[in-house]
């Protein structure tokens, strides 16, 4: 691990409480690893937390999946999406009331880039559409950290990205020296995400950087930037980053894909209702 990995790390660490995943999430994350778990065991143990298990339900069930109510019950939900879905969806709605305490309108900026992922997926060979909706939805989850947990540095944030304008992740790099991108790499990292999951939050900002996940990083980098384009939910800041222009070449659209993704994206974040959001997250 090179030293600035390991500087990083360390900082990250000394933040207190970091979010700590739901006991259930825990026993999930461990049993999702062994290949003779079964669907029906897994919905068991997922089954045992009932404010998780309806959350994860209301959402599997809600517009921002193709089936809705058509899940009637969690393992049935596990063999639609797959373990690491499942267990990626678990993380997210157990952070969910973290976020909307933070940056008001993260929730929504995740679930958009969360929709504009899987869309944009359907149409890259070998990207699981699913996977990478998640990865859309936990892509900023380390910005949850810098404004709870990071409050003052926090505050500086906001006044330099309203004073230099610039974006929260330029911000931050200024201020704290790391990125919400370092400090939700390092918690997918601990939360043993694979890895096609661990680098698009990792780096999703500097998606050349990505080794072996670099068209699901370029995936979640075009979906942020679609959905801050279009101005769903909020980011913490009011700009849009810049597209990097290596990302997009590696996904191989065309601008008619363009056209028709920002379509397509432009019909389903009409469905996603406010109520929507809101059902999935009590
Ligand atoms: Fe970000
Ligand atoms: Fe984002």
């Amino acid at each position: 691990m090179d030293m600035e990995k390991e500087k990083i790390r360390r900082k990250v660490k000394s933040i207190k409480s970091l979010p700590t995943l739901p006991a259930v999430a825990m026993k999930v994350s461990k049993m999702a690893e062994n290949d003779k778990t079964s669907a029906n065991q897994l919905g068991k143990i997922i089954s045992t937390d009932q404010a998780i298990s309806g959350r994860l339900l209301r959402l599997v069930n809600s517009s921002f999946y193709g089936f809705p109510g058509r899940i009637s019950s969690i393992s049935s939900a596990i063999v639609l999406l797959g373990f690491d879905v499942v267990k990626s969806l678990i993380i997210s709605v157990s952070v969910f009331e973290m976020m909307e305490k933070g940056i008001i309108g993260l929730w929504e900026h995740s679930l958009g880039c969360a929709i504009a992922s899987r869309i944009i997926a359907k149409r890259i060979k070998d990207c699981d559409p699913e996977e990478l909706s998640v990865a859309g939805l936990l892509h900023d989850i380390g910005k949850i950290v810098v404004s709870i947990q990071l409050t003052e540095n926090y505050e500086d944030i906001k006044k330099l990205i309203k004073e230099k304008k610039i974006i929260f992740y330029e911000a931050e790099k200024e201020v704290l020296k790391f990125t919400h991108e370092d400090i939700g790499g390092w918690l997918a990292e601990s939360w043993n995400l694979p890895v096609s999951l661990q680098e698009p939050v990792l780096c999703h900002h500097q998606p050349t950087k990505a080794q072996s996940a670099k068209l699901q990083t370029s995936v979640v980098h075009l979906a942020n930037f679609l959905v801050r384009s279009v101005g769903f939910g909020s980011g913490g800041d009011p700009w849009v980053p810049k597209l990097n222009r290596k990302a997009w070449d590696l996904l191989g659209l065309s601008f008619q894909d363009l056209e028709e993704i920002i379509r397509e994206l432009g019909d389903e974040l009409e469905s996603v209702e406010a109520n929507t959001l809101c059902e999935s997250a009590d």
